[in-house]
């Protein structure tokens, strides 16, 4: 039965160019979908940008542009790279388009309507001269601990004291060098402390096979009780004041959705999107029970796409994720990539350089796992890797028939393989369950050991029967045929890691 299948990877913020850690996400997430396709299922691959915030309405003021200009351009630098990585994403929208705006106000209105939205005033830090209320990251002062200065509002990176904003000495806006006053105002939250919501996610996260064991691990931290007995889910604060760049909220002038609620279902916005633009019937889409509704995302994110995101669709009445997949984070050279410290290799300068995006691909793919692990990239080990695995194996069977195959035989191949090439052949069939399975768990590291074994055994048999000995004798001609033929058959179970575009530019040259 072929599967219908509904897969995104997380909205990358619109305020910066993509940097390799997003490139493997779309990676690995590219290489299931491509997978999923060549088993013949039906495969919805969308993406967007996250384009809302008070950090990007930040960016867009300071770079002198208006919040839609700023996340516009953003939008207009996406192609290259997914284009260059060979990324087939079916669509890439934005969290600032009107199907966003349409269902985030749909989904909002349906959890008022349940009785999950409160209403209550709380007290913020204000920008007496910006006339905004600060996010935490834009406060700075002194530790309540050790006084060393320009601390940030969570924690001292000197003496590692932990504390709230309210509690730094001598509070400043990193905005405007302002002191921050307290002030009140009305606040929204998504009560997901309600005993319903507990409930259904204790249920959710429970299902078999829903989320990776250590994932499952994590939320059942985040369930615990406390020693009062309470539990350790809190309301979600989901509204904010303007100035706000983001989705209004109905019925409540001068507040707007916090990003991270519109976020998410811009999934649901992207989706909608395509098919709109596809001619599919989105609503039908979504109603079919065989759809499966899967997310890739980094482990950063885990909190809102287990619990903040299944209970807002699950309260409004809409499909619930079927899967979750979270993965760790790309270090390079064992440093966690940071712009100021000049580490982490852009991706779009590893094209300008001529790399091919292959290797990349195929780096990634044999590191990653189904697991949380963090993987890192390593320069001489990935050139290692290509050489020996990619270069010295895989493309190496067809680069040494290719030439026969299209000089001799004008690039078609021989209808017999011959009673050994047929028992190299069996070998390879014979793996390709195994290696099935492995890609639909996502442990690509292992089904690339797989092939290259099965590369291994192809080569030897290459090597074994000399076709540039045959080629130089005279009425060998249907042996070297039959021999070379292999080199062809054995490309069939590697391809997902590939892109569907060298492929065929790669077969062209053997083939025609
Ligand atoms: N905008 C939010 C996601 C909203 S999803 C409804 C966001 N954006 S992000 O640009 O910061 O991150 C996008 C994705 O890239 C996330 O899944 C994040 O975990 C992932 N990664 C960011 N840095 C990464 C690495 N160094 N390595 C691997 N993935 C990383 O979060
Ligand atoms: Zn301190």
């Amino acid at each position: 039965m072929p599967r219908k299948l509904f897969v995104t990877t997380a909205l990358p913020y619109a305020n910066a160019p993509f940097h390799v850690g997003h490139m493997m996400e779309y990676i690995q997430a590219d290489i299931w979908v491509r997978f999923q396709r060549m088993q013949g299922h039906e495969v919805h691959f969308v993406c967007a940008d996250d384009a809302h915030g008070a950090p990007i309405m930040i960016a867009a003021e300071k770079a002198g542009k208006t919040p839609q200009q700023f996340v516009t351009e953003i939008a207009g630098g996406r192609r290259q790279y997914l284009d260059g990585f060979h990324i087939g994403f079916d669509n890439w929208h934005s969290t600032d388009g009107p199907e966003n705006h349409q269902l985030a106000q749909d989904i909002y209105r349906a959890l008022r309507r349940q009785g999950l939205i409160a209403e209550r005033t709380i007290e913020q830090f204000f920008d007496p001269v910006k006339g905004m209320f600060l996010p935490d990251r834009y406060i700075k002062g002194e530790c309540p601990r050790c006084g060393a200065k320009d601390q940030y509002g969570d924690s001292c990176e000197v003496c590692g004291a932990v504390y709230t904003p309210t509690e730094l000495k001598n509070p400043y806006s990193t905005l405007t060098g302002a002191t921050p006053v307290m002030k009140a105002s009305e606040h929204y939250f998504f009560q997901l402390s309600a005993q319903r919501c507990i409930d259904f996610l204790q249920e959710w996260t429970g299902q078999p096979g829903r989320l990776q064991t250590e994932v499952l691990n994590k939320i059942k931290e985040w369930f615990a009780v406390d020693e009062h007995g309470h539990g350790a889910l809190s309301d979600w604060d989901i509204s904010r004041d303007a100035p706000y760049f983001g989705i209004e909220i109905p019925d409540a002038p001068g507040k707007y959705f916090y990003v991270w609620l519109d976020a998410p279902i811009g999934y649901l916005a992207a989706l909608k999107n395509y098919c709109d633009k596809s001619g599919r019937d989105y609503d039908a889409l979504m109603a079919d029970p065989a759809l499966e509704q899967i997310h890739f995302i980094g482990k950063d994110i885990t909190y809102f796409h287990t619990l903040f995101w299944p209970a807002m669709l699950k309260f409004s009445g809409r499909k619930v994720p079927d899967r979750v997949f979270v993965h760790g984070f790309i270090t390079v050279s064992g440093e966690k990539m940071s712009k100021s410290r000049g580490t982490g290799i852009s991706p779009l300068r590893y094209l300008e350089l001529g790399m091919n995006a292959e290797w990349l691909r195929y780096y990634i793919a044999a590191k990653l796992n189904s697991k949380v692990e963090d993987i890192d990239f390593n320069p001489d080990d990935f050139i290692a890797r290509v050489n020996s695995d990619l270069v010295g194996k895989y493309i190496n069977i067809a680069s040494r028939a290719a030439g026969f195959i299209a000089k001799r035989f004008g690039g078609a191949l021989s209808g017999d393989v011959g009673v050994e090439g047929l028992s190299v052949l069996d070998a390879l069939r014979a793996g390709c369950s195994d290696i099935e399975r492995l890609y639909e768990e996502r442990e690509f590291g292992k089904a690339l050991r797989e092939i290259m074994l099965l590369a291994d055994r192809v080569n030897e048999y290459v090597d074994q029967h000399k076709p540039w000995e045959l080629a130089k004798q005279a009425g060998q001609d249907a042996v070297l045929h039959r021999k070379s033929r292999l080199s062809c058959a054995s490309r069939r179970c590697a391809s997902p890691t590939r892109s569907a575009r060298s492929a065929s530019t790669r077969s062209a040259s053997t083939s025609t």
